[in-house]
């Protein structure tokens, strides 16, 4: 009964929507099971290039239905907008093509207007949110006051919710964060128009999945974010507020535990980050230039949902084996080798030092990087164009040695290898 779980190994943008994509090809349901619109997975095929906020990356593969699972929060607006687009590019999701948990939390507006003015009441303090209303949204499921997609459902109740929602919000933007009140009614009527369109999306996901299972479908389990993201196990306090590790696949969709056949972590060849927190193997100057890009190739590091540059840096396997275990990885996906063609040396962290002491595990996970230097090692570059490459022959002795020692360094095999944002440009591992 086999479940894949894709999942991001560092903090988020590992290119998980491109191997969603692939994987896609042979599964009958590909569910995202976590985070909302923060999320901006990016797929290209061909003169296409998709970028998906809400909507699983694995429905460009026309064979796959794809689901929303409970522990994704939905901006309804978003959604519908993104649904219209796909339509644009001759993509039909149908209520036969995309199934929404009946208890998925919703973002509203005032979600949207809380994540700002938090933001801003935090000055330079602040976490560097998306401000897509994730935090806000997922503090109001904890809180035992969320809307749900099933709420929907009933005209009348979920008018009279929304409007007691907008007045607590509308007390904390006065009272607390000295920001404008939201007008009522005109939330009441955005969230009935998107009722009235989403309604007929809504579904038990967690029974239609199962029996899936039970009658040998596959199922592609998409993660959102990244592990050092994660509320529980991240570089918490700058983290989201879901569960992006691969547990969260299975409260984030109503599955029992158990089915899963692979666990594929997601990992860019160097590393990336978009918003505040620590990044102990962070670079600055020319080198950060290089490996980010200028902005004129879609592929250059900047936000795909909010257009800022991400901070970059040399790979750091001291975090990347930490994810392997958080997420019991039985795979690794390693994603951009190209852009680190032509740099020489490579330098890759494969432990820390703190007053004279060497680390290879972190003592109190990697909320707490302080202090911590990176002992790099230096491997040897390649000179050779590797986007044309198609097998491990193709590939560079030195980017065959690049690879070898991230397995070995994180204990487990690198299977997958892309070379390019192209569905082609992959090179698969044996
Ligand atoms: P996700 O959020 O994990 O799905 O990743 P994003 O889509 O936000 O960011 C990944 C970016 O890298 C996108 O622009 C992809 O098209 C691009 N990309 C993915 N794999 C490769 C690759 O192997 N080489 C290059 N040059 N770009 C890639
Ligand atoms: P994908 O799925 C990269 C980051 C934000 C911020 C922190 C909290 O495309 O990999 P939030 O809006 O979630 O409250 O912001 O998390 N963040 C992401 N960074 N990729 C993402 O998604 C992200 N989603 C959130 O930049 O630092
Ligand atoms: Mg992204």
């Amino acid at each position: 009964m086999p479940l894949d779980i894709v999942v991001g190994t560092q903090w988020g943008d590992e290119g998980k929507g491109r191997f969603v994509d692939l994987l896609a090809a042979e599964a009958d349901y590909v569910a995202r099971y976590n985070g909302g619109d923060n999320a901006g997975h990016t797929v290209t095929v061909g003169e296409q290039t998709f970028k998906l906020h809400l909507t699983p990356s694995g429905v460009i593969q026309p064979g796959t239905i794809g689901v929303i699972g409970n522990g994704v929060v939905v901006n309804p607006s978003v959604l519908i907008q993104e649904i219209d687009s796909l339509l644009k590019a001759g993509i039909e999701i149908t209520p036969q093509r995309l199934l929404i948990s009946y208890a998925a939390h919703l973002i509203t507006p005032a979600h949207l207007a809380l994540d700002r003015a938090q933001e801003a009441a935090l000055g330079k303090g602040k976490i560097g949110t998306t401000l897509r209303g994730i935090g806000p949204a997922y503090t109001s499921k904890v809180s035992r006051k969320g809307l749900r997609m099933v709420d929907m459902l009933d005209r009348d109740k979920f008018m009279l919710a929304v409007r007691s929602h907008v007045q607590v919000v509308n007390e904390q933007l006065t009272n607390l964060l000295d920001a404008e009140p939201l007008d009522a009614r005109q939330i009441e009527d955005e969230l009935s128009r998107s009722a009235s369109h989403l309604a007929p999306f809504i579904a038990d996901v967690s029974t239609v999945l199962t029996d899936a299972l039970g009658h040998g479908r596959r199922v592609l389990a998409e993660g959102a974010q990244g592990t050092l993201l994660d509320l529980d196990h991240g570089t918490y306090p700058f983290v989201t507020s879901s569960n992006p590790t691969a547990a969260g696949a299975f409260t984030g969709l109503g599955l029992g535990v158990g089915y899963e056949e692979r666990v594929i972590g997601v990992t860019k060849a160097f590393q990336s980050r978009v918003g505040s927190g620590p990044f102990p193997t962070e670079l600055e100057g020319e080198m950060a230039l290089r490996l980010r890009g200028t902005g004129d190739q879609p592929w250059d590091e900047y936000g795909t949902t909010t257009g800022r540059p991400r901070r970059v840096g040399w790979l750091d396997t001291v975090l990347l084996r930490y994810s392997t275990r958080i997420n019991g990885l039985t795979e690794l996906a390693l994603t951009k080798l190209d852009i680190l063609s032509g740099l020489d040396p490579i330098q890759i962290c494969s432990a820390y030092r703190r007053a004279d002491q060497t680390y290879t595990e972190l003592p109190f996970g990697p909320s707490d990087l302080s202090g911590y230097e990176p002992i790099y090692e230096q491997l040897p570059g390649w000179q050779a164009d590797i986007r044309h490459a198609r097998s491990w022959e193709h590939l560079p002795q030195a980017a065959r040695a690049y690879i070898l020692r991230i397995e070995k360094l994180c204990g487990v095999p690198i299977r997958l290898v892309s070379v390019g944002p192209e569905r082609e440009q992959v090179v698969p591992i044996a």
